[in-house]
C-alpha cells in the first residue's frame, strides 16, 4: 500500500482527492494508494469531500516531515515559501514528492533534483507541464533515445482559451474571467497572460529534452496582453490565427528558448488546438515530429497527471527529475532572441496618402528586410482616411525588425503603435 499526503485542496487538490477516493483501492494491478493526511490554509472551508476522513495538518511542512505518508503531494503553488519548504522537508524525510507546481520546479528544480538523488527519492511532475497531456513521461521514457531538435508547444491553457474565445468574438477581459471561473488561471493570472507560466514550462521541458541544467533566466518572454479582437480578426482575414507558443530549439549557436505569440496558418496542427487544450510538437532525430495534445489545465485534467505519477511511484518507477542524474546534465550556450530569424507580419495604421507605402518599404529595404506581400484594408472601421497596412515579410532577424519598427515610428506617419508578430514557418507545423 502506498500512503499519500496532499498539501493544497483547491482546484487540483480537490480533483485529486476525488480521483483517489474513486480509484485508489482498485487500479495499478492491485497496487493500493490511499490518502492518509491532508493540509490546506483553512480547515473550516467547505470542500466537496469530508476532510475528517484524513489526518489534518495546519502546517504543510509538519505534514511533509511527520505524517506516515510515502508520497507527499504539493498542490499549493508558488515558487518558494511553504511549497519549497514542504518539498525540501518531504525529500529530507525520505518521501517521494509529486507536484503540479511549475513555478517551484522552474526556480528550484536543480536543488530539489539533487536532494531527491541524495535520498534516493522520485519527483513526479507530469502535471506541471500540460496537465493531462502526457509530455513529461513521453520525453522521459518513449522519446528519450532521440537527440532532441525542437519543441514547439501551446503550454498555457488560459492563454489558449482566451485567444480562441476572442476568435469567437469575445473580449479579452470576458474570456479571462471565464478562464478564472473554470479554475484554469494561476492565482495571479498575470503569470499566464505575461507568458511567465509558459516560460516555466518550456524551461523544464528543455532541461529534460536537452539534458541541460535549468535555465529559466534564458527564456525570452512575451505574453498576449496586446492581442485584441481587432488584431485577431485582421489576421483571420488573411488566413491566420494567433497562438502563444513556447519554443525550445537547437540552433547553430546553441539553444533558443522563447515564449511569444505567433501567427499560424488556419487549419494547421497547432492552429487547430483550441480552448484549454495544450499541445506540443516534439521533433527528434529518429522519431521525426510527434504531436501530443490534451487538456492543459483544470482540476480533473491536472489531477489525472498527478495521480499517474503517484501510481508510477507506487509501482516502483524511479527516474531522475530531468531524466539523467544532476551531475550528468551539461550546459549549452544560448542564442539570444535578437538573432532568431523568422517570417513576420507587420500591421501599420496609417493615413491613406501618397507615398506612405513607399516610405515604409524604403525603411524595410534599408534594414535588409524582404517583403513577401502587402495588403491595404480600409474597411475595418469605415474611416476612409485611415487604413491598415498588412505586411508579410520573408525571414528576418528580431534585431532587424526592431530597428525597422523604430525607424518607421520616427517617420511620424503611424496613427497608432505598430503591431509585429512572428509567423511560424510552415515546415515547423506541417
Ligand atoms: P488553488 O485552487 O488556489 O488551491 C491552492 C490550495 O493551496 C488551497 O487549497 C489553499 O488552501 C492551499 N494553501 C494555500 N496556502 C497554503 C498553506 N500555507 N498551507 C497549506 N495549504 C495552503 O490552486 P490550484 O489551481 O489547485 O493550483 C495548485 C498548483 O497546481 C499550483 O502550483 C498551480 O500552478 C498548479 N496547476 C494548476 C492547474 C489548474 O488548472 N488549476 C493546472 C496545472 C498545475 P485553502 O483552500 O484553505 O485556501
Ligand atoms: N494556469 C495554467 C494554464 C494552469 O492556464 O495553463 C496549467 O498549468
Amino acid at each position: 500500500m502506498t500512503r499519500v499526503a496532499i498539501a493544497g485542496l483547491g482546484t487540483v487538490g480537490c480533483g485529486l482527492v476525488s480521483l483517489l477516493e474513486q480509484r485508489g483501492g482498485q487500479v495499478a494491478r492491485g497496487e493500493r494508494v490511499e490518502i492518509v493526511a491532508v493540509s490546506a490554509r483553512d480547515k473550516n472551508k467547505h470542500r466537496p469531500f469530508s476532510t475528517s476522513r484524513y489526518e489534518w495538518y495546519d502546517d504543510a511542512v509538519a505534514m511533509a516531515r511527520s505524517s506516515s505518508a510515502d508520497v507527499f503531494v504539493e498542490l499549493i503553488g508558488g515558487e518558494d515559501g511553504i511549497a519549497l519548504s514542504a518539498a525540501r522537508a518531504a525529500l529530507e524525510s525520505d518521501k517521494d514528492f509529486v507536484t503540479a507546481n511549475k513555478a517551484l520546479l522552474a526556480h528550484n528544480g536543480g536543488e530539489l533534483a539533487r536532494l531527491a538523488e541524495q535520498h534516493s527519492r522520485s519527483i513526479g511532475w507530469e502535471a506541471a507541464v500540460g496537465a493531462a497531456m502526457p509530455i513529461v513521461a513521453a520525453i522521459r521514457h518513449s522519446l528519450f533515445a532521440n537527440r532532441s531538435e525542437r519543441l514547439i508547444g501551446i503550454l498555457n491553457g488560459t492563454c489558449n482559451y482566451i485567444l480562441t474565445r476572442i476568435e469567437d468574438g469575445e473580449s479579452f477581459e470576458t474570456a479571462l474571467a471565464a478562464a478564472q471561473a473554470q479554475g484554469y488561471a494561476e492565482a495571479d493570472p498575470h503569470a499566464d497572460i505575461s507568458g511567465l507560466d509558459a516560460a516555466h514550462k518550456i524551461s523544464l521541458l528543455s532541461a529534460l529534452a536537452f539534458s541541460t541544467p535549468l535555465a529559466l533566466e534564458q527564456v525570452s518572454v512575451e505574453g498576449i496582453a496586446n492581442i485584441t479582437l481587432d488584431k485577431v480578426r485582421a489576421v483571420a482575414r488573411n488566413g491566420y490565427c494567433i497562438r502563444l507558443l513556447a519554443i525550445c530549439e537547437a540552433v547553430p549557436d546553441g539553444l533558443s528558448l522563447r515564449v511569444h505569440p505567433c501567427l499560424l496558418p488556419i487549419g494547421s496542427r497547432l492552429a487547430n488546438v483550441s480552448g484549454v487544450c495544450n499541445a506540443l510538437i516534439y521533433q527528434g532525430d529518429f522519431c521525426g515530429q510527434v504531436f501530443i495534445s490534451g487538456d492543459g489545465a483544470g482540476g480533473n485534467a491536472t489531477a489525472s497527471a498527478v495521480a499517474g505519477d503517484i501510481f508510477s511511484i507506487a509501482r516502483g518507477r524511479k527516474i531522475p527529475l530531468f531524466g539523467l542524474p544532476s551531475a550528468n546534465l551539461s550546459a549549452l550556450p544560448f542564442c539570444p532572441l535578437q538573432d532568431i530569424i523568422s517570417p513576420w507580419h507587420l500591421n501599420f495604421r496609417v493615413r491613406d496618402q501618397v507615398g506612405i507605402v513607399a516610405s515604409i518599404s524604403a525603411v524595410l529595404r534599408d534594414c535588409g528586410i524582404s517583403l513577401a506581400s502587402i495588403l491595404q484594408d480600409g474597411s475595418a472601421d469605415g474611416d476612409a482616411d485611415n487604413v491598415s497596412l498588412f505586411l508579410y515579410t520573408h525571414r528576418a532577424s528580431t534585431i532587424a525588425i526592431d530597428r525597422a519598427l523604430s525607424l518607421i515610428d520616427k517617420l511620424g506617419i503611424l496613427q497608432s503603435a505598430a503591431f509585429a508578430i512572428r509567423i511560424l514557418e510552415m515546415n515547423e507545423d506541417k
